[in-house]
């Protein structure tokens, strides 16, 4: 075993000792009762950056939360390796479905973690994943092994949509000159089988508002002769998907890349168990687009879902009313060639045509973000590939997930450098869930093949 690959075998406890004293900080950006917490957490960051060997380590202030950075540069002529987390959380409720406390780490076992997994708010998103490559920084930097030059940015609003970050590295271009974007936010197929993740979808996500009569209404009076706002956007928000599984908006799918029979067939090579996905989340039947399967489904076809849906009574017993409005927040997850910009205003115009007349909508646009496709047969996967494969002993197959990371295109458009999705987590972590955990074998598995990654694509760049 090589040095760095010892260190990371004698300091493993450490390691874990550590990352669980990162997730007992609530850095939950979406929520500003907690926003000493988020600042502290980017304090925390740095001072672990530091302390691994980082030099000019920096907690970057911005108009919202601040970006950590830090790097080492051992000779300009070597390649540059940028590694991008984020430090922030998702808000952990509904509380009362926690087995422990969101922000009281402790290791369990679970039927596909045998040998323990850490239960906290951000142990899989994304504070055990970017904790794994100041750990393997550590162990290169102690073994005198970093092969090349590293710069980290660790930022603290993605789950708020990153706003800073944009405006942040397009000011910092020089400083964040690098070769390959190196990001651990993603999942592997499963333990048994890992990947290398090659895309996340786009992101568009709207607010509805149908508005009926001016006023609630008592609903024996007024029942069954005006336009009820709940009913009106049910019927609305059903007629958006038609029978097949297929939007309806109009022109929707333009510009959608068909992905070819062989492609399709090569990502169908992952072995599929209707079984066990049903079983995992309760279902005893799935239903989407058809002519896909599930695979397909949940990464190389566009998708819509109301994510929440609200308006009138939801109080404690019964009220008779009608109510003026009623909302939904909905998203659609975009592939190649679709842009946020296109599907929004798509969706805009086609929400408008099918209301009836007798009442008023408003469609009001969220953040958004553009989908990502790493060709498999670029250098950058397969260093990874090839990273994964040394580390986990077994084949490593080019995976397209359905998750959303918006910066990976914009770090391309305004970096000009490709970022490798070498995520660890597994689909059943419960991310944004109660319960989020991150396997000790992931966590381990991620160090291990980190170091990896570096010498095989310092090598590939010689
Ligand atoms: N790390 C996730 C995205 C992810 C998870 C991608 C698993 C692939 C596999 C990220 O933190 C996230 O939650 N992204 C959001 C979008 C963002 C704009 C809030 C998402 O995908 O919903
Ligand atoms: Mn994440
Ligand atoms: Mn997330």
């Amino acid at each position: 075993m090589s040095e760095t690959q010892n260190y990371i075998q004698e300091n493993k406890q450490r390691f874990l000792d550590e990352l669980c004293d990162l997730l007992k900080i609530a850095s939950i950006s979406a929520d500003p009762a907690y926003s000493k917490d988020v600042l502290n957490c980017a304090d925390a960051v740095a001072k672990h950056l530091k302390e691994a060997g980082a030099d000019q380590v920096e907690v970057c202030e911005t108009k919202g939360y601040p970006i950590v950075y830090g790097e080492k540069i051992i000779d300009p002529k070597l390649p540059t390796v940028l590694v991008y987390g984020h430090y922030d959380v998702q808000p952990p409720d509904p509380l009362e479905l926690w087995e422990s406390g969101p922000f009281e780490p402790v290791i369990k076992t679970t039927p596909l973690h045998p040998e323990g997994a850490v239960f906290a708010r951000g142990s899989a998103d994304d504070k055990g994943q970017f904790f794994m490559h100041v750990k393997a920084f550590e162990a290169m930097m102690k073994t005198n092994s970093l092969p090349c030059n590293v710069k980290f940015i660790i930022e603290g609003e993605e789950e708020v949509g990153s706003e800073s970050l944009g405006d942040w590295i397009s000011e910092n271009k020089e400083k964040l000159k690098n070769d390959v974007i190196l990001i651990s936010d993603t999942h592997i197929y499963s333990n048994e089988q890992p990947t290398v993740t090659t895309g996340l979808r786009g992101l568009s996500y709207v607010e509805v508002e149908v508005e009926g009569p001016n006023r609630d209404l008592h609903s024996g009076l007024y029942g069954g002769a005006v336009p009820n706002p709940i009913h009106v956007l049910s019927r609305m928000i059903a007629q958006l998907i038609d029978e097949d599984g297929r939007i309806t908006i109009d022109g929707f799918y333009d510009n959608v890349e068909e992905v070819s029979l062989e492609e399709r067939a090569e990502m169908n090579k992952l072995k599929d168990d209707p079984e066990g996905f049903k079983k995992s989340i309760g279902l005893n039947g799935v239903e989407g687009e058809k002519g896909y399967t599930t695979l397909e489904r949940t990464s190389i076809r566009p998708t819509l879902d109301a994510n929440g849906i609200w308006g009138g009574y939801t109080g404690e017993g019964a009220k008779t009313v009608i109510p003026s409005k009623a909302f939904a927040k909905i998203s659609m997850r975009l592939v190649p060639y679709q842009t946020p910009e296109e599907i929004t205003e798509k969706f805009t115009k086609y929400f408008h045509k099918i209301a009836p007349e007798n009442v008023k909508v408003k469609v009001t646009p969220h953040h958004g973000g553009m989908p990502y496709v790493l060709p498999s047969d670029s250098e950058e996967f397969l260093a990874a590939k090839k990273a994964m494969e040394k580390a986990f002993g077994k084949e490593v197959l080019p995976y397209r997930s359905g998750g959303s990371i918006p910066i990976t295109a914009l770090f391309e458009k305004v970096l000009g450098s490709k970022s490798v999705l070498m995520g660890f987590g597994l689909d059943s972590d419960a991310i944004h869930s109660p319960n989020e955990h991150y396997g000790l074998f992931n966590f381990y598995k991620g160090i291990e093949s980190i170091p990896y990654f570096f010498e095989y694509y310092t090598d590939l760049k010689k």
